[in-house]
């Protein structure tokens, strides 16, 4: 079968993207105080972030679904199963997270994110019922970067019950983890590749309205999760390392995860030429390094 697809991507497109989706991250200056920054992202989330998943209209996704051709159904589904996967995931996990910042206005920030990676995950769950006709992802790609996250979200609940002083480092980890590569790097690449294969030739609108307020989200999340990394990146050369390290040890597990053909009921399916996954990943990744560290 031939899965390719007529489409000139360009190196032009690929910098444009990135462009886009990374000056939607809400950093501050290099000089705001964290908790500053908190407040400023609470204040932002309770007053901007009131968009409800169940207002936006999917019944042209329906009709247009329906009309791809096989190999794009199959990696449509594939794409908002992993997205889906991701934001329920998560949910069911973030709590750790809350309680172990220290103070009272970075847990009332971190408090609006849980809701929202919720608001997500019922985005996620009315497109797969009203647009692709199915409750759940059928196929669950293996994804050890999300799998991992559940440790995580253990160690952070244990240092912070027992006080211990490797508090902070644990913390540092989890944002690194979480926030740093999971939000920072992998689903900014997702945001990058449904604008390239879908939203840049007008298709799917229900999914590209969803992707705006849920990166409008994303921008909050990601933007203080680099300030408190660099909060702490500055204030202790082993809380650096740490961050630096965690990314490393990530890189070659979310590299995996693009450019692979899919395999559905023994027919093979490449992804869409213009997925280019590896190569926005990489300028994440590098951009993220850069918003810890310079
Ligand atoms: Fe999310
Ligand atoms: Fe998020």
């Amino acid at each position: 079968m031939d899965t390719r697809y007529d489409y000139q991507d360009t190196d032009q497109d690929l910098a444009l993207s990135v462009d886009d989706v990374v000056d939607d991250i809400d950093l501050g200056e290099p000089d705001e105080p964290l908790d500053e920054a908190a407040y400023r992202l609470w204040r932002k989330a309770v007053t901007f972030g009131t968009w409800n998943p169940a207002d936006i209209d999917l019944s042209r996704d329906r009709e247009q679904f329906l009309s791809l051709e096989r190999p794009l159904q199959v990696y449509l589904e594939h794409f908002c199963g992993a997205f889906y996967n991701a934001e329920e995931n998560v949910a069911k996990v973030f709590c750790p997270w809350v309680m172990s910042v220290s103070t009272t206005w970075q847990q009332a920030y971190l408090s609006t994110q849980l809701m929202e990676e919720f608001k997500h995950t019922d985005f996620f769950a009315r497109y797969f019922k009203e647009v692709l006709g199915i409750e759940k992802p059928t196929r669950a790609l293996s994804n050890p970067v999300h799998e991992s996250l559940v440790d995580r979200a253990e160690t952070l609940l244990t240092s912070y019950r027992s006080g211990s002083d490797d508090r902070t480092l644990h913390l540092v980890e989890a944002f690194t983890h979480y926030q740093g590569i999971i939000e920072g790097v992998q689903a900014n690449a997702g945001y990058q590749i449904f604008l390239a294969v879908f939203a840049s030739k007008g298709m799917l609108p229900g999914l590209a309205e969803g992707f705006r307020s849920i990166q409008r989200d994303e921008g909050r999340h990601v933007g203080f999760g680099m300030q408190l990394l660099r909060h702490y990146a500055h204030q202790n050369p082993l809380y650096a390392e740490r961050i630096r390290a965690v990314y490393n040890e990530y890189l070659p597990l979310i590299q995996v995860r693009y450019g692979v053909p899919l395999t559905v009921n023994g027919e093979v399916f490449d992804p869409p030429a213009e997925e280019r996954g590896r190569e926005r990943l990489m300028k994440l990744y590098e951009r993220r390094l850069k918003d810890i560290f310079s």
